[in-house]
């Protein structure tokens, strides 16, 4: 594992959590904890706690949280090593040789060095007579040479190992091409190129690092696109298409749209605020990246359905959040009388930039957009509708938490109706109540179902078997608060744990301390995700009776024991067992995630 152990504790006594958090958050002292407001998510009362006994912090409202290194991390953007310097720095302590660590991010520093590698390649097949397809599909797509450099696009060819045998040549390794995602095996196990005959678009990080590759065909042909999977140096959550160049933009906001070439040609057309996130939803952690660089994002999603869909899910997901959010709407093309809808890059192709220029300064705030949206699905003429308009009109507004803003737009819902404000006022007021009441009656149901409550809510952390993963939680909780417990876990094995990230946090633990460190939060920060990490600190926060620990580990080992028993009478072959073997084989105990 990465940084000596004795460093680490150095590093983590040295980083007072609470010195730490006060830098980022103003934080006030309430009981045992301390409390302020939560810099991952916009919040009005604190719910952002951080615990010096314990040496971690934990969002009550958004959920996140962790241990010091965690905390940078998240902040800084920073990956587990980076957070490490950065807090080496901090605190005036000199980074020792790093041993393994250091043969970790030599491995990370290959694979990006290839990664650049391959990035040439491609660009240079461009003047290649091999690669004239895709110049040609540039030229057809309206792309200049100048905006391909700008991007550094390139040309997959049409072989099963172009890139695989000039890379070996190269001096890379077929473990290193694998690990980068450049190359993949077939069942018989011949290595062979991903992307073969395709535009290729490198994915730049905001560091300058190549990350990955998108892949376009040059025809119809199916997947239109295709992306490096997660890699040791590429989490797609964490990245936006364009952000490199977007981020050094003068104009006062991002633009967020659908797809790479959407991106290019904004680029291209004098846009050089837009980015994209490719294929996927908006995430909450490119949220966090993008507060790095700017306040106000313009959504720019296509005029179709999974368009609309997705501006609603980004309206969702920035409701509480600092950014001021707009919308811009793509009108369709009117071709032979009939309206046909439009993306971003057909839009500018067609209409130019200073149409787009128009309508980017004319495209309407967020809940504009959602009035507009609703008030097109009736006939206002039509009375019986005009009262369905007012119902769903008024349950939006009613969301609003400001009180003019809600006075204000229920004055021109009502007036787009033809109805009055005060009857629209009046209408929202009810919404609201009723809303308030549903909230009330969700919060109760949810406490009384402790089966729901106990669920995580990142749904890749989902219990299969909820009673004994509740037992694993109690016991990673005691591990944690005290040290002298490990002895008395000496029957429980990680592969009993019915929940495959608590069992590997509890080997993780066991490991840790059989190597005789001090298996705390933050020597598990290397090996979980951000979202793992999260859900542990909400683990943490649980109640547990400290005079019966004893007695309380014992009981929680016995429920995992019985479950696990009951798993393995249920089949001949351990589905759980099979599951985590596959697990470990795939990422190893000590895979990295985090970048
Ligand atoms: P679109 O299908 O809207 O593509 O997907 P596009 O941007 O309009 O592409 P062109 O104009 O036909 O070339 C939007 C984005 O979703 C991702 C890509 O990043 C794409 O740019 N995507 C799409 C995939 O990852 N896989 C796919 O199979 C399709
Ligand atoms: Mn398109």
């Amino acid at each position: 594992m990465a940084f000596s152990q004795e460093f680490l504790d150095e590093l983590v006594a040295r980083n007072d959590i609470l010195d730490v958090v006060s830098s980022y958050v103003h934080l006030t002292k309430k009981g045992n904890n301390y409390f302020g407001l939560c810099p991952f998510h916009n919040e009005k009362t604190g719910s952002f706690s951080v615990s010096t006994d314990k040496q971690i912090y934990h969002c009550f409202g958004c959920k996140k949280g962790g241990g010091v290194i965690n905390f940078i991390m998240e902040e800084e953007n920073l990956s587990f090593p980076d957070a490490v310097r950065f807090l080496a720095k901090r605190a005036n302590m000199e980074v020792p040789e790093e041993t393994e660590d250091r043969e970790a991010s030599r491995r990370r520093a290959r694979i990006l060095e290839l990664n650049r590698a391959a990035a040439r390649f491609y660009y240079e097949n461009l003047n290649a007579p091999q690669g004239q397809a895709v110049l040609e599909y540039l030229k057809k797509r309206k792309i200049s040479r100048k905006t391909a450099m700008n991007f550094g696009l390139g040309a997959s060819l049409d072989q099963w190992d172009s890139l695989l045998t000039a890379m070996i040549a190269a001096g890379y390794t077929k473990g290193e091409l694998l690990a980068a995602g450049l190359v993949v095996q077939n069942s018989k196990g011949r290595l062979y190129d991903k992307f073969r005959n395709r535009l290729m678009f490198p994915v730049i990080d905001v560091r300058g690092d190549v990350v990955a590759f998108g892949g376009r065909v040059l025809d119809k042909s199916e997947p239109k696109y295709m992306n490096t999977s997660e890699t040791a140096v590429y989490s797609k959550r964490r990245v936006l298409y364009g952000l490199n160049l977007a981020k050094k933009t003068k104009r006062p906001n991002i633009i967020l749209c659908e797809g790479n070439i959407d991106v290019i040609t904004l680029h291209q057309a004098g846009f050089d605020n837009a980015v994209a996130s490719m294929g996927t939803a908006l995430t909450t952690e490119q949220i966090h990246l993008l507060s790095r660089y700017t306040k106000e994002l313009v959504l720019c999603y296509d005029n179709d359905g999974a368009g609309k869909a997705a501006t609603e899910k980004a309206i969702e997901l920035l409701r509480n959040t600092e950014f001021s959010v707009r919308v811009l709407q793509l009108p369709n093309r009117m071709v032979d009388g009939q309206p046909v809808k439009q993306d971003v890059d057909d839009f500018i192709k067609l209409q130019g930039r200073e149409a787009f220029e128009a309508i980017l300064s004319g495209s309407e705030n967020q809940v504009e957009y959602q009035l507009a949206a609703v008030a097109g699905k009736y006939d206002l003429q039509n009375d019986a509708q005009k009262v369905e308009y007012a119902k769903e009109v008024s349950a939006l507004i009613a969301r609003l938490p400001d009180a003019v803003e809600r006075e204000i737009y229920a004055g021109r819902a009502a007036a787009k109706a033809g109805i009055s404000a005060e009857a629209m006022q009046l209408e929202v007021k009810r919404s609201r109540q009723k809303q308030a009441g549903r909230e009330r009656s969700a919060l109760r149901q949810e406490a009384l179902n402790p089966v729901r409550q106990a669920q995580p809510r990142e749904r890749s952390i989902h219990y299969t078997d909820v009673r004994s993963a509740m037992a694993e939680e109690g016991v990673i909780r005691l591990l944690l608060r005290d040290e002298s417990l490990y002895p008395l876990c000496g029957g429980l094995a990680a592969e009993e744990f019915s929940s495959p990230l608590l069992g590997k946090i509890y080997g993780a633990l066991l490991s840790c301390q059989g190597e005789g460190r001090c298996p705390g939060i933050n020597a598990l920060a290397p090996l979980l995700t951000a979202e793992e990490m999260d859900h542990l600190s909400g683990i943490l926060q649980k109640p547990e009776d400290k005079s019966r620990s004893r007695q309380a580990l014992a009981d929680y080992i016995g429920i995992i024991k019985d479950a696990c028993q009951a798993r393995r009478g249920d089949s001949q072959v351990d589905p759980l067992l099979a599951a985590q073997e596959k697990y470990k084989t795939k990422k190893g105990y000590g895979g990295k995630q985090h970048e």
